[in-house]
């Protein structure tokens, strides 16, 4: 595993962090890690579970089985700026990298 999702306050108060999945919805992953983190509607409706994304965008992906039915912003590149963490995960990509990467996602809990 290369990839560490790490949450943070806006502050920059660290909140956790934990191994970056590829197969599992980020809050899925931190909550099998013991963090209880807020969902509500599990579809990208309700903004609950929105996180901004502060490092490694790019490695960050929707489930595009189940897209968002709220619209999320974006960068230049069309990689997100945030994300709803109900229907996202690290890409593949991401995992296979032989590379660390701190994925950083502020969230307000
Ligand atoms: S839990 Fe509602 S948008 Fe993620």
């Amino acid at each position: 595993m290369t990839v560490t999702i790490k949450f943070q306050k806006p502050d920059g108060t660290p909140i956790a962090s934990f191994p970056g999945e590829a197969t599992m919805w980020i809050s899925q992953t931190a909550k099998n890690h013991g963090i209880d983190f807020p969902t509500s509607c599990g579809v990208g409706a309700c903004w609950v579970c929105r996180c901004k994304i502060l490092s490694w965008h790019e490695y960050i992906q929707i489930d595009k089985i189940s897209p968002p039915m709220r619209t999320l912003e974006r960068n230049e590149d069309g990689s997100f700026k945030e994300f709803f963490a109900c229907i996202g995960w690290v890409t593949q990509e991401a995992v296979k990298d032989k590379a660390n990467h701190d994925v950083i996602l502020e969230k307000n809990m």
